[in-house]
């Protein structure tokens, strides 16, 4: 069950974003927007990847949503939270999986990519992360790898 949706995007994305917002409302599904709109100039993605990803961590029933120009600068920066998959996602396959295969915890989106421009195909990729379920089994090993992975020193063991 998700307990809430943490909602951020820069200046690129705002558009977007309310897009989403206003899919998430009508689904009566909670959500919290981290982002604003006043400096949205001056924004930086990895602040909003940062501030969506440590509300996703305190509660493992939180799934994060956010976007940059590409989706690529907020999926690297989430992924350098322990405990953070965030998985960038240009199609309802590739959110399907990562929910189910993955486990992903947060949906990077580029609001610049020409996806972007059919907002309804862009709620249908919200939809599917959030309606799928990390399916567990075979899976586990992996995701456990990639927690040894996470737990690596700089010299790389
Ligand atoms: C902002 O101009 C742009 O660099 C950012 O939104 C994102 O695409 C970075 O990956």
């Amino acid at each position: 069950m998700i307990l809430l949706i943490i909602i951020g995007s820069d200046h690129t994305g705002i558009k977007l974003k309310k897009a989403i917002i206003d899919y998430l409302y009508k689904e009566h599904i909670d959500y919290a927007d981290v982002s604003s709109e006043q400096n949205a100039v001056d924004d930086d993605y990895p602040d909003i990847a940062r501030a969506v990803s440590l509300k996703v961590l305190q509660n493992t029933n939180n799934l994060g949503i956010v976007i940059c120009g590409t989706g690529i600068g907020v999926s690297i920066a989430c992924n350098k939270l322990r405990g953070i998959r965030a998985a960038l996602c240009t199609d309802e396959y590739m959110a399907e999986f990562s929910r189910k295969h993955n486990n992903a915890n947060v949906l990077c989106l580029g609001s610049r990519l020409k996806i972007a421009e059919d907002e309804e195909e862009m709620k249908n990729i919200v939809q599917a992360f959030i309606h799928n379920f990390y399916e567990g089994g075979r899976h586990d090993r992996r995701l456990s790898k990639i927690r040894d992975i996470e737990n690596m020193n700089i010299e790389g063991r």
